[in-house]
């Protein structure tokens, strides 16, 4: 297929049009409590607009089982998938389609799933979706920042340590130098780097604050989380997104 005929793209860029803004949870480094923190927020924006939120994560991923709806699926229409509500949240992720099984895909086959996902996703009008990430700067992140594009920003989640930050600061650097929208760095598991907020105030990049280590967070969904210290400590952090 030649370059602009990939019927998708018209389909992904029309039902885009129903949404309002696309929030992107990204890191450079795996386990740093993305999808933990993509799907409270989700859920702590849905207080005051309509959200949905989409799973990118092909190997890994986490959205359905933190809003405890493994098993659930999409109805299908004449105008493709409606995503199963969940918490009053439509919902999608690539493991609706794979049944809990694991997905031996690399490459173009990985685009190919994540355009076919988007394209055949019905989301309703919505005011804003959140999208959780793989770690990293490869092929989901370089699809979403394409198929998002101006109607996106990236919120890049790190823990503390220098090892991760040391990663994720890289991500940052490709996403500045691809002129993508970026939201902030939200710390979490620890306690705010005063490295971290230097190094987002030379790169104009706002540093959001931190969210510490919680041992209550593991294995619970965003409902069971619901007035936890997480979930205040993080509504501080996306207040200072304007995000709330
Ligand atoms: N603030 C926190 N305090 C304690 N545990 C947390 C906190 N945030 C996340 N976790 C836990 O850390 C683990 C990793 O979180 P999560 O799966 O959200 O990370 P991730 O960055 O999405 O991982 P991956 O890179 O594999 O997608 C989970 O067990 C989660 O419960
Ligand atoms: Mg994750």
């Amino acid at each position: 297929m030649t370059e602009g005929t990939d019927p998708r793209d018209g389909l992904i860029r029309r039902r885009l049009e129903d949404t309002g803004s696309v929030v992107i949870f990204s890191s450079g480094k795996g386990g740093v409590g993305k999808s933990t923190i993509a799907a409270c927020s989700a859920y702590l924006m849905a207080g005051s607009r309509s959200v949905g939120i989409l799973d990118m994560d092909i190997h890994g991923p986490s959205i359905p089982a933190l809003f405890g709806a493994r098993g659930t699926g999409f109805r299908e229409s004449r105008d493709g998938l409606i995503p199963a509500r969940v918490e009053n949240i439509p919902l999608m992720s690539i493991d609706m389609f794979a049944g809990g099984r694991g997905l031996p895909v690399r490459g173009a086959g990985k685009v190919e799933a994540l355009k076919d996902m988007l394209a055949i996703t019905n989301f309703g009008p919505i005011d804003m979706l959140v999208v959780d990430m793989p770690p990293g700067t490869g092929d989901e992140f370089l699809t979403a920042l394409e198929m998002f594009g101006d109607r996106c920003s990236v919120l890049f989640v790190t823990q503390p340590s220098a090892l991760s930050w040391n990663v994720t600061r890289r991500a940052v650097e490709i996403a500045l130098e691809m002129k993508s929208d970026i939201a902030g760095v939200i710390q979490n598991m620890g306690k705010r780097s005063g490295r971290i907020s230097s190094d987002c105030s030379r790169m104009h990049v706002p540093s959001l604050g931190a969210v510490g280590y919680h041992s209550s967070v593991g294995d619970r969904t965003v409902r069971e989380l619901r007035g936890s210290a997480f979930m205040r400590e993080l509504k501080k952090v996306l207040e200072n997104a304007s995000l709330l």
